[in-house]
């Protein structure tokens, strides 16, 4: 038996808070009967509804894609680009990804169809490092990117303190590598970061998350998390709040 928000959260439907919301405000049904009571536990065999559409209790996964670039990080797409659940055609359940890539972004990416971890894990106050790795125009010098460990405005927005590394800088084609470590996860973050500090952003890869890395995997490849993954990346978010 688990708690009604939670199986409302791990069907994907919506994070626990607003499952809960959903629950005191009379929109969940379990077995055709409302249920306004928070700590209800049901079980398998319960047909839960919100809003009258049926909750599909199923086992929570948890998978970790190398998405390719070119690749839209959604479940659908109205302009009929390929999208990351392309990938997972034998998959059957609902997952989606946890949090985004950009289109031209590559990298480390979770699907799941647990709406409770991905709202853990990608929540700015649980801090879960990504390392990304950029190709930047320019030649990058430590000078240049210190504001960025010290948390700069883009657009009046503060950004959180970041760590970065220049990997390598190429005077041939002025270009430099440069990596990057975030723990939130703000809309072109990296690259707006990046360009506020005069270093254009012309490739970008997500290397690392938490203590995941894409080792052994190919742009398109994908494998099962571990349930000891799982939980560190849980815990990870735990201990940084
Ligand atoms: N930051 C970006 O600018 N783009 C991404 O895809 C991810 C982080």
């Amino acid at each position: 038996m688990e708690r009604l928000q939670k199986v409302i959260a791990h069907a994907g439907v919506a994070s626990r808070r607003k499952a809960e919301e959903y629950i005191l405000a009379g929109r969940v049904k379990v077995n055709g009967e409302v249920m306004r009571e928070l700590g209800t536990k049901v079980s398998g065999r319960d047909q839960i509804a919100v809003d009258d559409i049926p909750v599909y209790q199923e086992e929570p996964v948890y998978y970790l894609f190398y998405k390719p670039r070119g690749v839209i990080s959604a479940v659908s797409d109205d302009k009929g680009r390929k999208v990351v659940t392309d990938f997972f055609p034998s998959v059957r359940e609902r997952i989606y990804p946890v949090g985004r890539l950009d289109y031209d972004t590559s990298g480390l990416l979770i699907l799941t169809n647990d709406g409770d971890f991905s709202q853990k894990i990608t929540h700015p106050k649980y801090e879960v490092d990504k390392v990304y790795v950029a190709k930047v125009k320019g030649r990058a010098d430590n000078k240049q990117l210190l504001p960025l460990t010290r948390g700069i405005k883009i657009e009046g927005q503060k950004m959180a303190p970041a760590k970065f590394q220049i990997l390598s800088n190429d005077v041939s084609t002025g270009t430099s590598i440069v990596e990057l470590t975030i723990h939130e996860g703000k809309n072109h973050q990296v690259k707006n970061m990046l360009k506020a500090v005069g270093l254009p952003v012309q490739k970008l890869k997500r290397e690392k998350y938490g203590e995941l890395t894409l080792e052994r995997l190919r742009p398109g490849d994908y494998r099962v998390l571990s349930k000891k993954e799982v939980s560190q990346l849980l815990n990870l978010a735990k201990k940084s709040k």
